[in-house]
């Protein structure tokens, strides 16, 4: 049973505690303002969301809330989510879905504790190697270790930790969706074509043939036109490309 794995950061006076929900010392407390972080990201039913994070327990899944402590006041606030699942076919790996830290909290290194504690928890439960899949955040888990690899299957194991109905007899599969892979989206550039440039535009002239000493003397020549400016490239515009990585890494 994992209980809870902490991380004291001295200068700040902040304890970081990465608390398993079903631990009923702390975690049951910790349950709801998880359903608030993890719909403030990517929101869903609050029931859907409740039902998903009560499925914590000993053998996996397990859900962790990130508790931020200060230890002069001992006041304490939710800061971070994560959760392991099995991988389907290899007993000694597991897979971290759901990371997720308050709009207000990023930037502060709350990320890297949160993943930090995770994956201490995943090696006291003797797990060697963590997998998780992302689309938008692979500089973010490639700065911490984890390097690209092929897909590995969590099926099976997402459907035992959410397959279900809410109160309204809505389906829970949604979250195989949502839940998976932290369902941003990439912002790839918009692809534009590039510009190319026209020939200069040959400046017309108005003046007339080289004269000659005994030939009448020319009309005064006309002010050379402006050149037109080249028509605007046209623009090609496609929808922002989305594809997931898979990255691993051992503990
Ligand atoms: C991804 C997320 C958990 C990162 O949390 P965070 O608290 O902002 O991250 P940290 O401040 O701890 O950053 C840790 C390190 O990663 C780097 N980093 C953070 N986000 C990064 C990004 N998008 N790209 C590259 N590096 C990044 C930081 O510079 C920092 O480096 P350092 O430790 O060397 O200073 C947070 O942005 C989040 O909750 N995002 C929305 C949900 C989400 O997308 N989750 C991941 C789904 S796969």
């Amino acid at each position: 049973m994992i209980k809870k794995c902490s991380y004291l950061k001295i200068p700040n006076n902040r304890r970081y505690d990465l608390v398993a929900l079903h631990d009923t010392g702390l975690g049951l407390s910790l349950v709801e303002s998880c359903v608030e972080l993890l719909n403030s990201e990517w929101p869903r039913s609050h029931s859907a969301r409740l039902h998903s994070l009560k499925k914590s327990n000993d053998s996996l899944p397990v859900c962790f809330a990130l508790v931020e402590v200060d230890v002069c006041t001992q006041s304490s606030s939710t800061v971070g989510h994560s959760r392991i699942i099995k991988v389907m076919g290899q007993p000694d790996s597991v897979l971290i879905e759901s990371v997720v830290v308050p709009k207000c909290r990023r930037g502060e290194g709350i990320g890297r504790i949160l993943m930090e504690l995770t994956e201490t928890c995943c090696k006291k439960l003797g797990f060697t190697t963590i997998y998780l899949s992302t689309k938008d955040k692979e500089r973010f888990y490639s700065h911490l270790g984890y390097s690209v690899c092929n897909p590995v299957n969590t099926i099976g194991a997402q459907m035992q930790s959410n397959l279900g109905t809410d109160d309204n007899g809505v389906s829970y599969q949604d979250s195989l969706i949502s839940n998976s892979c932290e369902n941003t989206e990439v912002q790839k550039p918009l692809l534009t074509s590039v510009p190319t440039l026209s020939p200069s535009a040959p400046i017309p002239s108005h003046s007339a043939p080289i004269s000659t000493p005994s030939a009448p003397t020319p009309p005064p020549s006309a002010p050379t036109p402006p050149v037109p400016p080249p028509p605007p490239p046209p623009t090609i515009n496609q929808s922002p490309i989305t594809f997931q990585v898979w990255m691993k890494k051992d503990v």
